[in-house]
């Protein structure tokens, strides 16, 4: 089986090609030949999955799917959650993101945070949805250079070490994205 992912950040497809079994092929954008950005205006992770995936289905014609991730911090209300990418503002820098959000933490005592992960699948014209997360903690100072985006800055519950102290295997095996890709590949597996 042969699907599109629809991301163009080369370490999330790292993270799910790590993932999917030998039978399921995954595709990038850029072998389809889409290189423009794809737009993302909902207000919650699961619409803008779906906007993704939608886009992705009607203007190439492919099987597809895309996921939508936030990182909510309780002591932020659940900031900043579906706008995690542009937290900083529109140059979408994980580093201005991670000091915007120290930041906003420095001195307070609850630091509980979760990555949440919506998956949605366009697949022989149905439309699935599967989620994960990951509770845990944000650090007091970025720890690790491995990862991606806020990964520096979030340890995993019953873990001293953040995702970007970990390998991709071991961040898979407890990430957010993990938990969904591991509910999309059961049902692809099924198909
Ligand atoms: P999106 O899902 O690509 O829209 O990601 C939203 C924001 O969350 C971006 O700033 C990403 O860098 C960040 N992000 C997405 N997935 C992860 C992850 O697994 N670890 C850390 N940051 C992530």
């Amino acid at each position: 089986m042969k699907i599109v992912f629809a991301t163009n950040n080369p370490n999330k497809l790292k993270e799910i090609q790590a993932l999917m079994p030998s039978g399921i092929e995954i595709i990038s954008l850029k072998e389809i030949g889409c290189t423009e950005d794809i737009p993302e205006t909902g207000k919650t992770l699961e619409a803008n999955a779906f906007q993704k995936a939608r886009y992705l289905k009607e203007k190439y014609g492919y099987d597809c799917f895309a996921d939508d991730t936030g990182l909510e911090v309780e002591s932020l209300n659940g900031a900043p959650g579906v706008y995690s990418a542009r937290y900083a503002g529109s140059q979408r820098s994980a580093e201005d993101n991670m000091a915007k959000i120290l930041n906003e933490l420095n001195g307070t005592k609850n630091r509980k945070a979760q990555f949440r992960t919506a998956i949605a699948l366009i697949l022989n014209g149905e439309e699935q949805l599967f989620e994960g997360f990951v509770e845990g903690y944000i650090s007091e100072a970025k720890q690790g250079a491995k990862g991606f985006g806020y990964d520096p800055i979030f340890l995993p519950e019953n873990e001293t070490r953040s995702f970007a102290e970990m390998s991709l295997n071991e961040k898979g095996a407890i990430s957010h994205r993990g938990r969904a890709i591991r509910k999309l590949v059961v049902f692809l597996k099924n198909q």
